[in-house]
């Protein structure tokens, strides 16, 4: 899933959106009850409406924006306590107004709030008790839920790298039978050993009929490896980001067309991509185009943007063919072998 945080993918309009494949990407609660607000959300129908987006949308729950974006945000039993970055008031964001606000969005998969620690964190007391407070939470925002059968609610699985606090996370939530399970605080700059150990741990405590989803990753080696471990769904800011700094995301590698040795490269951004950019009959540009607009014009970041997100989900979509016709490398069913 793209993120667009402000009900915008930045710098596409949504056909463009819908022309890289995309199916469902990603907006932040925090954000649009910020601006433009639950009054206006509920005014103009949702964040579909807002945007005009056909597709499905997944709301994350806000606590972890606020937590890492606002150095004032404490977290307490009640909720999220933080300042309003508009005028300094003191706001506070419940799992029931985060549910609420969900509500009235009408995102397709919404968000439990959840209490998270950066996995780098050696404090193990505050790990586990923000392990406690997310199931608790969890109770809450599935009382508060007013759309279960239209929208649904994922728990979050917390407790860092610590396998027993997961375990128990796990066999906590899954009680609850929510429609889908988000694996949460990861991506946080933990070693990839630790982070597969954590993901292999997880889903092999997971239910196999239920989506997996695994907050903030998006490397394509990431990608690929957690699929191997079981996980279904991911989000990550980086493919459209990194396109706005001029990287283009190839099967050999980044390249950065901001640099002179692509000023006479009149090759297509990648040969075999089938996005808008790069495929025969479709826009013609070239790596030299883009090195040509990246310091001046936007067009280049848009376009850009374009092809990342097409190349990511052709790149799932082939993994999803692989497992299907069981040749996904060394995983029958698509399932790492235990
Ligand atoms: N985005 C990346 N990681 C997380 C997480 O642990 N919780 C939430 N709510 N969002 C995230
Ligand atoms: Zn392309």
């Amino acid at each position: 899933m793209p993120v667009a945080t402000q009900a915008s993918l930045k710098g596409l309009t949504y056909q463009q959106l819908a022309d890289t494949g995309c199916k469902i990407c990603l907006n932040n609660t925090y954000h649009l009850g910020l601006k433009p607000g639950q009054d206006t959300l509920a005014k103009v129908g949702g964040a579909h409406a807002l945007q005009g987006w056909n597709g499905n949308l997944l709301t994350d729950s806000g606590g972890f924006q606020m937590v890492s974006l606002l150095e004032l945000a404490r977290v307490t039993e009640e909720g999220v306590r933080f300042l309003s970055p508009h005028d300094g008031t003191p706001m506070l964001l419940t799992p029931e107004h985060s549910i609420s606000l969900q509500n009235t969005i009408g995102s397709d998969i919404i968000m439990q709030l959840d209490d998270v620690i950066a996995t780098t964190s050696p404090d193990k007391a505050r790990m586990r008790e923000a392990m406690e407070r997310s199931i608790r939470w969890l109770d809450r925002c599935i009382t508060a839920h007013q759309k279960p059968t239209t929208q649904n609610l994922f728990c979050i699985i917390q407790g860092g790298l610590d396998l027993e606090l997961r375990k128990a996370c796990c066999e906590e939530m899954v009680k609850r039978d929510t429609p889908g399970i988000a694996i949460g605080g990861l991506s946080g700059g933990e070693a990839k050993d630790a982070y597969c150990k954590v993901v292999n741990a997880c889903t092999g405590w997971l239910p196999e009929n239920k989506p997996r989803y695994v907050m903030g990753v998006g490397y394509p080696e990431d990608l690929i490896v957690s699929v191997a471990l079981g996980v279904d769904m991911f989000d990550c800011v980086w493919p459209t980001r990194t396109a706005r700094f001029g990287n283009a995301i190839t099967p050999h590698g980044v390249l950065n067309l901001r640099h002179s040795s692509y000023a006479t490269d009149f090759s297509p951004i990648s040969a075999t991509c089938g996005c808008i950019c790069c495929r025969p009959g479709g826009l013609g540009i070239t790596r030299a185009y883009i090195y040509h607009v990246a310091a001046k014009e936007t067009v280049g970041a848009h376009l850009l943007t374009m092809h990342n997100v097409h190349y990511l989900l052709a790149l799932m979509g082939r993994v999803r063919e692989a497992i299907v016709e069981d040749r996904f490398p060394g995983c029958p069913g698509g399932r790492w072998r235990r």
